[in-house]
């Protein structure tokens, strides 16, 4: 597959992820599940960010103390489903800044529509994590890397829960400077564009709305 793709096979993740699939999973069980498994994700996706070194004192001595280097993370929630992963990861970065891109897949085409557009200022001097839990035909997901790019990001990452290969495969064609990180990688999209087999609508399924 993408030499861009990462796939998270800790236990933990994959058990989580078995339990969210399941259909009598409830909202609230699909929502914790997605909270635990996102803090598990972030811990995968920043596991190589620059370190610089900071003079702190303990209580016994000074020393010079490793601190991520750099300004504060950028998180970009596609919306809506992107803001189950965001809020699991905001609690392991609290102050990294958070951007929004609201876009809604044509049920027709399958293509992204774009309603709304707010990211953070700087984005040319920070690492940009943007987040949606379906990587599925990739449309939504190279269009929202578009809009960070034309933000001046240059150092961007793709967080998702579950990849079907046509969507790896987008990305990879449109932004192979993208690493995507996943918890794994699904056999197929159906005619509807559903990933199989998938977990049905993310969003429908933590929110509650079906
Ligand atoms: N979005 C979802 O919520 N589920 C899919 O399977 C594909 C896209």
């Amino acid at each position: 597959m993408s030499e861009t793709l990462t796939i998270v096979k800790h236990p933990l993740v994959q058990h989580k992820l078995t339990l969210m699939r399941e259909k009598d999973t409830s909202t609230a069980s699909f929502r914790r599940l997605l909270r635990e498994i996102s803090l598990l994700l972030a811990y995968e996706i920043t596991r190589d960010l620059p370190l610089s070194e900071r003079r702190i004192e303990t209580p016994l001595c000074e020393m010079d103390a490793p601190v991520i280097e750099g300004k504060k993370l950028a998180l970009i929630s596609i919306l809506r489903a992107g803001n189950g992963l965001l809020d699991g990861i905001l609690e392991l970065v609290p102050a990294a800044r958070v951007g929004f891109v609201g876009l809604y897949r044509d049920e027709e085409t399958l293509q992204p529509v774009q309603y709304y557009n707010k990211l953070p200022t700087q984005m040319n001097s920070r690492l940009a994590i943007v987040v949606d839990p379906m990587l599925a035909t990739g449309n939504s997901s190279a269009a929202a890397v578009d809009l960070v790019k034309q933000a001046g990001a240059t150092d961007i990452r793709f967080l998702c829960l579950l990849a079907a290969p046509e969507g790896v495969q987008r990305m990879a064609e449109a932004h192979p400077d993208v690493p995507v990180v996943t918890a794994a990688l699904d056999e197929r999209l159906n005619e509807k564009g559903y990933i199989v087999p998938g977990l049905g609508d993310a969003g429908d399924r933590m929110f509650g709305t079906k």
